[in-house]
C-alpha cells in the first residue's frame, strides 16, 4: 500500500516535470531531440539555422520542403547539386519524422537552434582546448 503511494507520487511528479519541462523547453519532446541530435551530425555543417550563410534562398529555415514529408524525403533520398543524398535517413521513416519535427521547431524557432548551435559550437571548442571549459 504503501510502497504503491510512493509509485504514485513519483510517477505524479515525473508527469509534472514532463510537462512543465516541455513548455518551457519545446526541444525536450523526445522526437525532436532525436531529430536534433540527427541535425547536428548531418546537416549543420552546412546548415546552421538562425543566421544567413551562402544562399539563405535556399536554407532549410526557409524551405517549403520541410512542411512536406513526402518532398523532404525524396529531397534527403537524392543529391541535390552541392548537397549530398542522405538515403540511410530517407530510408528510416522513424529517423526521417524525428528529424523533420525538429526541422518544424528550427523554422518557427530559429533563435531557440541558433543558441543550440552556440552552446554546441563552444562544447566542441572546449573539448579541444582539453580543457572541458568554456572559454570565449
Ligand atoms: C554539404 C553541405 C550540405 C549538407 C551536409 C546538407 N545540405 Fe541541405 N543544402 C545544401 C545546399 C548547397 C542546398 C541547395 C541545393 C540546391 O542547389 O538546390 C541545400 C538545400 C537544402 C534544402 C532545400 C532548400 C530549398 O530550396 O527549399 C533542404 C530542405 C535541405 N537542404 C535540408 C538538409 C538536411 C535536412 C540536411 C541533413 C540531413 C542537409 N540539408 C545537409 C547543402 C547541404
Amino acid at each position: 500500500m504503501q510502497k504503491q503511494y510512493i509509485q504514485f507520487v513519483a510517477a505524479s511528479a515525473l508527469m509534472m516535470f514532463v510537462q512543465t519541462g516541455s513548455q518551457a523547453d519545446p526541444v525536450a519532446n523526445a522526437d525532436m531531440e532525436a531529430g536534433q541530435k540527427i541535425y547536428m551530425k548531418n546537416c549543420e555543417v552546412c546548415h546552421l539555422i538562425g543566421r544567413n550563410l551562402i544562399n539563405p534562398a535556399k536554407e532549410i529555415q526557409n524551405s517549403t520542403i520541410v512542411a512536406d514529408p513526402k518532398r523532404l524525403k525524396e529531397w534527403l533520398s537524392r543529391r541535390n547539386g552541392i548537397m549530398p543524398q542522405f538515403a540511410h535517413i530517407a530510408k528510416n521513416d522513424i529517423e526521417l519524422r524525428q528529424l523533420r519535427e525538429f526541422l518544424l521547431f528550427a523554422q518557427k524557432n530559429p533563435s531557440e537552434v541558433k543558441k543550440l548551435e552556440d552552446e554546441e559550437a563552444s562544447a566542441e571548442a572546449a573539448k579541444k582546448d582539453g580543457k572541458g571549459s568554456k572559454t570565449k
